[in-house]
């Protein structure tokens, strides 16, 4: 076990969350979940943190009066538990500057598209719109712009002919529960170089 802590944070279905709570248990990522954090009451990967024994809390974004207070309240509960790594995994706010100051390095998030192609919420659905024949998923650091971060994995996914929204997400979702946790397992191991603010090495 290394002594990184795991904080993260989630807004719905969690699936994510679980394929890094599943990789834990395997033992291919060395790390412990410190707290589970969510911007909505009804996130289902609340009730899924619950029923592992994980701390958990809903930040309920619309309870807070700014963007700042909720961020506030954010960092308060990371650094309660001690958290080393901050895991965004289908946390669907844009977090400012002072956030991403607060754990500079220290953010990985998951988009379901080839970035720089298609960020923002409806990655699918603007891949189908262009016309693209292939896509897949991100593993990236966070920094100040949405979407931008300097990438640590990527995998791809084919773009089939009669292809919906569902039925991409759901061929991009496999390999997201693949590539996220060995994202973090390299995290974990201390095998990420951030070389510049745009490339990152793997270590061997
Ligand atoms: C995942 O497909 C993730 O890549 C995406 O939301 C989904 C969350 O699913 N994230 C984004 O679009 C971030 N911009 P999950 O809650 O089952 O992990």
């Amino acid at each position: 076990m290394s002594n990184h802590v795991l904080g993260i944070l989630c807004s719905g279905r969690g699936s994510n969350m679980q394929s890094i709570l599943a990789a834990i248990d395997a033992g291919q990522i060395k790390a412990s979940v410190g707290v589970v954090l969510t911007d909505k009451p009804e996130a289902k990967a609340l009730t899924l943190a619950r029923e592992k024994g994980l701390r958990s809390v809903c930040i309920n974004r619309k309870a807070c009066s700014t963007q700042q207070e909720f961020e506030e309240k954010l960092v308060a509960e990371l650094r309660a538990a001690g958290v080393t790594l901050v895991i965004l995994a289908g946390f669907m706010r844009i977090l400012s500057p002072y956030f991403v100051g607060e754990y500079r390095h220290q953010i990985l998030n998951i988009h379901p598209s080839l970035l720089p192609s298609f960020g923002g919420a409806h990655a699918h659905r603007d891949v189908l719109a262009y016309g693209t024949k292939v896509s897949g998923c991100t593993i990236h650091f966070v920094d100040e712009g949405m979407d931008h971060g300097p990438i640590i994995l990527q995998d791809t996914v084919p773009v089939l002919d009669g292809d919906t929204e569902e039925i991409l997400a759901a061929r991009v979702l496999q390999k997201e529960h693949i590539l996220y946790p060995k994202a973090i397992e390299l995290y974990v191991d201390g095998r990420l170089e951030l070389v510049d603010d745009r490339h990152v090495r793997i270590k061997q």
